[in-house]
């Protein structure tokens, strides 16, 4: 199969399209014949190597994709041959085949495109696991997210919205801050004009932060009486000084995760997750996919330039 490799740690020019040897579904896995993956932040740093794949886990970037199943290994429940699917991957996305465990496979829901499907997996699994699970987000509570033009944020926004709570963000232009109002946001911040814990002071239950240290201190501004912080991001900074006192005062918590080197049977529980909470909404059309733009598959450097350019609002896909 061709596949993209990073040839050398360095800019969207070390990603060369290449033949690769096809992978085989060991005991558990099935070959997905993928139809498009997705770009996440995460791959910018793989590429520049800053972010080495799990152990086990394929060299090849891409941590998500959409496509047909074309075999199924020893040991796989609930998937056959020729099923329509989407899969959250740890690595190995950027490919004409992957092989993935069927824990991590999902069914594409009702009415979506196959391509559009592969913008879905990292968000959804994302956002469900740590603002659902994990911060036990309720029904008319507040819901800070960062970053809410991203492809994470396009989603929470609007997963949030559909289960009934008040939604904050912060984007970078005004223009970006209108998108979220669009997709139900109730008030936005430009972060390069105005500061976020000043307009949100005390008032989030929930906040989902890519920003990790330097945004530490006003999180904890922002958080309301028994506030959960769930860092998810460090475009900030991964070292910030907690004031305990002020998180004590609150009875709130922090907490941080991440979903790759997460264990495959944890995978497979917020993937049925997903499916069971996220789906529905999405085939009902509560929740639309957010995707900016679609790439040639061979021509993954285009689609990285872009995601670091910073104009795009959602997903960025690579499509075959
Ligand atoms: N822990 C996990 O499991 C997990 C999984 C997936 C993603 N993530 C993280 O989630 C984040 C979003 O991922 P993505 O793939 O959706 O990337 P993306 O679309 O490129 O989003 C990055 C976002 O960061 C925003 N941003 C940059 N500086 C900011 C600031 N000072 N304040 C608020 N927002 C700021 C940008 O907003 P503007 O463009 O408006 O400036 C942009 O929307 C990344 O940090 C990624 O690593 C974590």
């Amino acid at each position: 199969m061709r596949a993209t490799v990073i040839s050398e740690p360095g800019g969207p020019d070390v990603l060369a399209w290449e033949e690769v040897p096809d992978p085989r579904p060991a005991a558990g896995q099935v070959v997905i014949d993928v139809k498009a993956s997705a770009v996440n932040r995460a791959d910018l740093l793989q590429r520049q190597g800053f972010y080495p794949p799990p152990k086990g886990a394929s060299d090849i970037p891409g941590l998500e994709c959409s496509g047909m199943i074309s075999e199924i290994g020893p040991g796989v429940e609930g998937f056959a041959v020729g099923d329509h699917v989407c899969a959250l991957l740890a690595g190995g996305g950027y490919a004409e085949r992957v092989a993935v465990p069927w824990q991590q496979v999902m069914p594409v829901p009702e009415g979506v495109p196959l391509d559009v499907a592969a913008s879905l997996p990292e968000v959804a699994c994302t956002v469900w696991s740590n603002v659902f699970m994990t911060a036990r987000l309720r029904k008319g509570e507040t819901l800070l997210v960062h970053g809410g033009a991203s492809g994470i944020g396009t989603l929470a926004i609007q997963l949030a919205k559909a289960y009934g709570s008040h939604v904050l963000v912060t984007a970078g232009s005004d223009e970006k801050v209108r998108r979220c109002l669009d997709l139900g946001a109730d008030e936005g911040v430009n972060y390069r004009e105005e500061d976020f814990a000043e307009k949100f002071k005390n008032r989030a239950d929930v906040i989902l932060d890519i920003i990790g240290a330097k945004y530490l201190r006003k999180n904890v501004a922002a958080l309301a009486t028994g506030g959960r912080l769930v860092v998810i991001g460090m475009q900030g900074g991964t070292v910030g000084e907690l004031d305990l006192g002020r998180l004590m005062g609150k009875r709130a918590s922090v907490s941080a995760a991440g979903l790759r080197v997460r264990p495959v049977e944890e995978k497979g529980v917020i993937c049925r997750g997903v499916v069971q909470n996220v789906w529905p909404l999405i085939s009902a059309g509560a929740i639309k996919p957010v995707v900016y733009a679609e790439v040639p598959m061979s021509d993954a450097a285009q689609a990285h330039r872009m995601l670091e350019s910073g104009e795009h609002i959602g997903k960025i896909l690579l499509v075959r």
